[in-house]
């Protein structure tokens, strides 16, 4: 794997993008170094590319699904598929197509965008074997599963700019809002989500006050929200995860808005650790607390929070979170990387396809219909 590094001077002239598709390898900004470096990784391998989600290097759920889709053309785009015939052979494509992908599922557990991309690769390349892709070789199909990368990568965008139209309609000139975690444009293909509003909202030369949770303990809040909301020229205040009932009850916040990593069919929304706790604060002091989220982040499947998988990661982003020890030798450590807020703390969820109030177990299914 190579690295190249940005310079002050080109970083002024291009958006920062944390995943481009060059035409031979995947680009991927080291979300990691942020803010203080500007690296990006060339990645050629499905294995760099599970090792990159693991690690987090990119995160932020639909940008996790975005990788992953372009991992499983890595793994196979050098693969010679064996068999006696060319059904055989595509047949053997096939297969090789849900090995890495079953391989690069296994990297993070709780944002179902991952398993959603992995999926539509997984029913592009079903039927290989059959008579409607004869005439397709096996090159055309390895191509196929580029293009449905880039494919998705690309109706992200789109996806994002819409949920920003929607919940700009719920914001007025001059808010205060509050945000956790960083649901922004390095956590998607662009704009993000929950931070879409703030750039459409600058767009419109609105002045809206962003406060930003620093968000213990891998400081997503403070590392990119911060940075990618300040690069943009909007005003964002950084705080400590623990003041934010402080600004709530100063009346500083009028909104609280958050992204997810998955929402069950009930509406219970999981997402960063310490959202449950910003939700319960709204609550608290009557200020509406909204989800953005795409449909691909909505779960059918699982009917309650319950159900979802939570990320447990290692005890060393708290005990050394600040690159030294804080903490004694020896302590038991807690570190859930997500939590579940129940769907009765959750004012409305912001989608492409609008706004959807609940009851969400009623409103939901509308939006698959
Ligand atoms: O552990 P992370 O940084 O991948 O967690 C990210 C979040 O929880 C985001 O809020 C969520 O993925 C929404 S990103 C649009």
């Amino acid at each position: 794997m190579n690295t190249t590094s940005q310079s002050a001077a080109d970083r002024e002239k291009r958006e920062l993008a944390s995943l481009r598709w060059t035409g031979d390898y995947l680009e991927m900004l080291d979300q990691r170094l942020l803010p203080e470096q500007i690296i990006f990784l060339a990645l050629q391998e499905a294995e760099e590319v599970w090792e990159a989600i693991f690690s987090m290097k990119v995160r932020g759920a639909p940008a996790i699904g975005i990788a992953a889709a372009y991992g499983v053309y890595l793994g196979i785009r050098h693969y010679e598929p064996v068999g006696s015939s060319e059904r055989e052979r595509r047949l053997d494509l096939e297969r090789k197509v849900n090995e890495v992908a079953d391989r690069l599922a296994t990297s993070r557990p709780t944002a179902v965008n991952l398993f959603w991309a992995l999926d539509r690769i997984r029913r592009l390349a079903s039927g290989w074997g059959t008579a409607d892709v004869l005439d397709s070789s096996i090159d055309d199909l390895k191509k196929a599963v580029l293009r449905e990368a880039v494919r998705i990568q690309e109706e992200d965008e789109t996806t994002c700019r819409l949920i920003g139209e929607h919940a700009l309609s719920l914001f007025q000139d001059g808010m205060g809002v509050l945000t956790h975690c960083n649901a922004g444009g390095l956590a998607t293909a662009r704009y993000g989500t929950a931070l879409a509003p703030f750039y459409l909202a600058k767009a419109q030369g609105w002045k809206l006050k962003v406060f930003a949770d620093e968000t213990r303990p891998v400081l997503q809040g403070a590392r990119l929200t911060a940075f990618e909301l300040q690069q943009a020229g909007i005003d964002v205040t950084l705080i400590c995860d623990n003041m934010a009932g402080m600004v709530m009850a100063k009346g500083w916040i009028q909104a609280v808005i958050v992204g997810t990593d998955r929402i069950a069919a009930n509406g219970d929304v999981a997402n960063k650790i310490g959202t449950y706790s910003v939700a319960v604060l709204a609550k608290a002091h009557g200020i509406p607390f909204y989800v953005a989220s795409p449909l691909s982040t909505i779960d059918m499947n699982t009917p309650t929070g319950e159900q979802i998988p939570i990320e447990e990661r290692h005890e060393s982003e708290i005990t050394e979170g600040f690159g030294k020890r804080t903490a004694p030798q020896g302590v038991k450590v807690f570190n859930p990387a997500f939590d579940v807020t129940p769907n009765e703390y959750v004012t409305a969820i912001i989608t492409e396809k609008g706004i959807v109030r609940p009851s969400y177990k009623e409103n939901l299914p509308k939006l698959f219909q």
